[in-house]
């Protein structure tokens, strides 16, 4: 085994706690990453608060190479790369085939708080100075791209990235981006570099300017009551990202005919009224993360169209302010902790 640093929470809505963390031994196929920058997603406060034994969460991270194993072909020491939050899966089901290893038949290894397929340990996350990777799961990072504002790409990125592109998402596609928050705000560019024209709904008037400044027409406040029954009808295609629970009612008012509201934000029970789908034939979808194809794809999309979050880096050692102050919807848009300090 072979020991780094993190920070690990050790029960619900505990603070996280530096510790000396193992990892296993590189097998052939794997290779040692040095974590440079996590980005802290929303589901990381869930799981924390949820946590039934010790967590160390963390699953957008980039970093360095530092070590490979004896098969590893395509990552040399010293390659960026970067890691989302799948590092494992069956790669034999249907699923696996066809590149959505994401909804692996066998479920895909998490990057924390999964099982390792191999040895039955709990996986723990990117709040760590190395974290130990299948090679095939690891992918370059793309020259160009700055490594701490592109760590967010690897969670909320390819989570809001593959349902826009399932969608058909493009030239003239009508979208609202509900919440704008992590997910939310990378939404926004991919749909705008995508062609579409974008509206923002939020439940904070004070995020207009922004909605503005990353290529959003308009922002629709969600208890204006008014203006949200002036746009019935109005998106081809609505993503969710709302990290709570909430009445999908509203929302679907506002998917045209045929269009899709794709639920992405809070994962759970819902409760649907199917007359807010029958009228106007609409659909109800939801996605998570991404396979490998997608991620690569999207990926080499931000690079050619200069896409990355927009982000507040600060030290791993404040992971315990930035956890707190987006549980307060204070961030804008996406924490990054620098690992550095964990030397
Ligand atoms: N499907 C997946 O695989 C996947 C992957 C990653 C994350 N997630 C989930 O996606 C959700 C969003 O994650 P994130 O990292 O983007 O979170 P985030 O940065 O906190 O953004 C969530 C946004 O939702 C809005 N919001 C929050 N609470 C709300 C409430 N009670 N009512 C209405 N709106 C509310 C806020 O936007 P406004 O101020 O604009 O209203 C907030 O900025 C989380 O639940 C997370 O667990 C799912
Ligand atoms: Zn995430
Ligand atoms: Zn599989």
């Amino acid at each position: 085994m072979r020991t780094t640093a993190g920070w690990r929470a050790d029960g619900p809505a505990e603070k996280l706690n530096r510790v000396s963390l193992q990892r296993r031994d590189l097998r052939a196929d794997d290779i040692a990453v040095r974590v440079d920058h996590c980005g802290v997603c929303h589901t990381d406060l869930h799981s924390i608060n949820a946590a039934r034994g010790p967590v160390v969460p963390g699953h957008e991270f980039t970093g360095t190479v530092t070590e490979v194993g004896a098969d590893v072909t395509r990552f040399a020491v010293g390659d960026p790369v970067a890691v989302g939050n799948i590092v494992d899966s069956c790669g034999e089901c249907a699923m696996c085939r066809a590149g959505q290893e994401n909804f692996c038949h066998e479920f895909p290894t998490l990057t924390y708080g999964g099982t390792d397929r191999h040895d039955g340990t709990t996986t723990l996350g990117g709040y760590a100075r190395e974290y130990v990777v299948r090679e095939a799961f690891t992918h370059a990072l793309p020259a160009g791209l700055d490594a701490a504002a592109a760590a967010p790409l690897l969670c909320a990125g390819i989570t809001v990235w593959e349902p826009l592109r399932s969608l058909g998402v493009g030239s003239g596609t009508r979208v609202a981006v509900a919440g704008l928050g992590g997910l939310g705000h990378l939404a926004v560019k991919f749909a705008v570099a995508l062609g579409a024209e974008v509206t923002v709904i939020s439940r904070t008037p004070g995020k207009l300017d922004d909605a503005l400044r990353l290529g959003a027409r308009d922002l629709l406040v969600s208890a204006d009551e008014a203006r949200m029954a002036a746009s019935r009808e109005r998106f081809d295609v609505i993503i969710d990202t709302i990290s709570a629970a909430h009445d999908l009612g509203p929302y679907l008012r506002l998917v045209a005919m045929d269009g899709a509201l794709a639920q992405v934000g809070h994962l759970g029970p819902v409760s649907v009224d199917t007359m807010d789908l029958l009228i106007g034939r609409k659909k109800l979808t939801s996605a998570g993360s991404g396979g490998r194809p997608a991620t690569r794809e999207m990926l080499d999309f931000c690079a050619e169209h200069d896409i990355t979050a927009d982000v507040e880096v600060l030290p791993s050692s404040q992971v315990n302010e930035a956890l707190e102050r987006l549980s307060r919807n204070d961030v804008r848009y996406r924490f990054v902790l620098d690992m550095s300090d964990l030397d």
